[in-house]
């Protein structure tokens, strides 16, 4: 465990802290966590997905907003592609309500768009389509709000933190030296004194392979413990390792996630939530609440 002075027992769901009472913006989101990489197609999504799902699975309130706004992975990977959320008219103004899949309350630009059309808007639309789903949306009351970011450092990130107070981000690296490279550039982002958003720790997403006929071998495709050095180079919390398994790749295409299956992928993803729910409790019995940030852009 990281933290040393710390000794918290984590009972999930009702016992998930907050620092963010106070926050005037999305009162009844307990904790919003931004999930972001450097490079892309490290597996954001993917890993957002299942550890959303398996939050979920152990009784806590989950909502996640998709705000990969020009490349929305999240309605395929939750399939619900072809649903669209109903939209709420309150004192004359609209409101969307989110989709609730698998037990886990959804918002994704490609919810509003057709399938296969390419979403073509300057930056100021994508950030003010973010801003609705954060604040036009019923989100009621949630432990956690995950955020899946695009790759990059990008508007969209920026947005996020001007709009709401995030409680913590977790970075999404494969152990390759290129991705480790964008990673640093994305957890350094968080930390600008300006920006000033603890990390929760990094995931090392397809770490390793194991072939099914050799089940004690592990390939080290993409480098080994590379998101482990990471780190332990920035001192913030280890959050573990996902292999590179089919069944995660067909998961995500087939749009039921592969921690709701039996096996030990979804055991994977099971630990994942709890290192998660863990560091977030850690961090808000230790630091000040975040606060929203505020520069001219
Ligand atoms: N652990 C894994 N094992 C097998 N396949 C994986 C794993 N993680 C992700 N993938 C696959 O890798 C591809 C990229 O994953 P994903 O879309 O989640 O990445 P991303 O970081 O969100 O990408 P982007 O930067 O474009 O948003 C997908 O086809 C996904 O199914
Ligand atoms: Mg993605």
């Amino acid at each position: 465990m990281v933290g040393d002075e710390f000794e918290i027992n984590i009972k999930m769901s009702s016992s998930v802290t907050s620092v963010r009472d106070q926050a005037p913006i999305l009162p009844g989101v307990k904790n919003i966590i931004a999930i972001a990489s450097g490079k892309g197609g490290v597996g954001k999504s993917t890993v957002t997905s299942n550890l959303a799902v398996a939050l979920a699975k152990t009784g806590a309130k989950v909502g996640l907003i998709d705000a990969d706004i020009y490349g929305p992975s999240i309605p395929v990977m939750f399939n619900c592609e072809r649903e669209q959320p109903e939209v709420k008219v309150i004192d004359g103004k609209n409101y969307i309500l989110p989709l609730e899949q698998y037990g886990v309350k959804l918002v994704s630009i490609g919810f509003l768009t057709p399938a296969d059309s390419a979403v073509v808007w300057r930056g100021p639309m994508a950030s003010s389509a973010l801003k609705q789903f954060i604040g036009d949306a019923i989100w009621g009351e949630l432990d956690y709000l995950l955020i899946d970011l695009p790759p990059g450092t990008s508007d969209i990130h920026l947005t996020l933190v001007q709009t709401v107070p995030v409680t913590g981000a977790i970075i999404v690296t494969t152990p390759q030296k290129v991705a480790l490279a964008d990673a640093n550039k994305g957890l350094a982002m968080f930390r600008q004194p300006q920006i000033n958003v603890p990390i929760l720790g990094v995931i090392e997403n397809m770490a390793y392979f194991t072939p099914d006929e050799l089940p004690d071998h592990k390939y080290y495709i993409f480098g080994k413990d590379g998101g482990k050095n990471l780190a332990e180079k920035y001192k913030v919390p280890f959050l573990g390792q996902i292999p590179l398994v089919q069944s995660i790749r067909e998961s995500g295409d087939s749009g039921l996630p592969a921690a709701l299956k039996d096996g030990p992928t979804s055991v994977a993803f099971t630990e994942l939530a709890a290192a998660v729910a863990q560091q977030v409790a850690i961090r808000n019995a230790k630091f000040e609440s975040t606060k929203r940030v505020e520069i001219n852009t």
